[in-house]
């Protein structure tokens, strides 16, 4: 047995996040630029890289793997490796394999990703009408995203919604967004936005909508519970004790959660980041290609984890945007 990944602040590292793909078919407004230049092919990890990656992870006890993007799903040949990480879970070294997902591939995949033992997605969807998810995702057509909602369930997957709150753009929806989640048997979880990418700041703070106050609204309507569960992920939930219903809250700024962080990011090109709000990284890919024993790659991966930090500097509070990256957020997937 391998001595398990445990941070300067003794913080085990039990769940790695891998985005695929810097592309996605939407262009989010608070996510990328409309115009965003994309790494060539060559750049990227091959899908056996990722592979023996992920596999090296999982061999440091790693139980928790999430695929991101970009938008995974538009990565060619991504079921390849969906079912390569499912030998994981046969054999027990993997507890978790899921994907946060635009939907828009959906429909075509659901199957496959249930045949691969994925059994929870996690859907982002800031707002069920059909023109303003057109201009948040610049061009994206919601009916494409329900569809791609309805065949995971239909594939017996769990869907959770991931809501960016955004002040002015979905306010208004908060009580329709969480009727439909209700009435659909899905659970919803609010973000609150973070001063990633080359938006202006002023732009931030205008489209700043904190959970406290989106919780405070909530509360207006219904009695709120506070559960004690976790998924593994930053969220902390409630339950509406009127509905029944599970409502996420991921407050970034408003409840630093950066003290029980067990997660790192792998970009497309094999640079870890260890946090989504920092800068710090340290390059895999050469130690992957420079031989084919793991040896290298695992001293490697306990050497960047040696570098993860605190925690972010993200901060609104003195109507300023403070930690502000220069990174996109679809660099490391969220
Ligand atoms: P569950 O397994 O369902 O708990 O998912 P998760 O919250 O780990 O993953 P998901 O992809 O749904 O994360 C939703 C969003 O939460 C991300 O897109 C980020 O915006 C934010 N988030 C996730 N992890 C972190 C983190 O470590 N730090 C910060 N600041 N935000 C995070
Ligand atoms: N702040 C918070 N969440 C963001 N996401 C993308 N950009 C941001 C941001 N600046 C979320 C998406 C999706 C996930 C991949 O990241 O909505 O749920
Ligand atoms: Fe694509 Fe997701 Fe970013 Fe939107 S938030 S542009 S869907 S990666």
């Amino acid at each position: 047995m391998k001595a398990p990944l445990i941070d300067p602040f003794a913080r085990a590292i039990s769940y790695l996040r891998v985005s695929v793909t810097d592309r996605c078919d939407f262009r989010c407004v608070y996510c990328m630029a409309e115009n965003m230049t994309f790494l060539p092919k060559k750049e990227l990890l091959t899908l056996e890289e990722l592979d023996r990656l992920c596999s090296a992870f999982i061999g440091l006890g790693v139980e928790k793997l999430r695929i991101t993007g970009g938008e995974p799903l538009v990565r060619r040949d991504i079921m390849t490796f969906f079912r390569a990480m499912s030998r994981h879970l046969d054999s027990g070294a993997l507890q978790e394999l899921t994907l946060t997902t635009n939907g828009s591939q959906l429909a075509r995949f659901a199957d496959d990703l249930a045949a691969c033992g994925v059994r929870r997605i996690n859907v982002s969807l800031d707002t069920l009408v059909p023109e303003k998810f057109a201009a948040i995702t610049r061009w994206g057509r919601l009916e494409q995203v329900l569809d791609g909602i309805r065949a995971a369930q239909r594939a017996g997957i769990r869907v959770k919604i991931n809501t960016v709150a955004l002040k002015g753009f979905n306010e208004d929806e908060l009580f329709s967004l969480a009727d439909w989640c209700a009435a659909e048997g899905m659970d919803l979880t609010f973000i609150e936005v973070m001063p990633m990418g080359d938006l202006g700041n002023e732009d931030r703070l205008d489209q700043y909508w904190s959970l406290r106050d989106l919780r405070a609204r909530l509360a207006e309507r219904f009695t709120l519970v506070d559960l004690a569960e976790r998924t593994g992920g930053p969220a902390r939930y409630v339950r509406l004790e009127e509905t029944g219903q599970k409502i996420g809250f991921i407050t970034p700024l408003t409840h630093n959660f950066c003290e029980s962080c067990n997660r790192v990011r792998l970009t497309c090109t094999g640079q870890l980041y260890m946090c989504l709000g920092q800068e710090d990284m340290a390059d895999l890919r050469a130690p992957l290609r420079a031989s084919g024993d793991d040896a290298g790659l695992e001293d490697a991966i306990r050497r960047a984890i040696a570098l993860k930090p605190k925690g972010h500097d993200f901060d609104y509070s003195r109507q300023a945007v403070a930690g502000q990256m220069s990174r996109h957020m679809s660099h490391t997937g969220g």
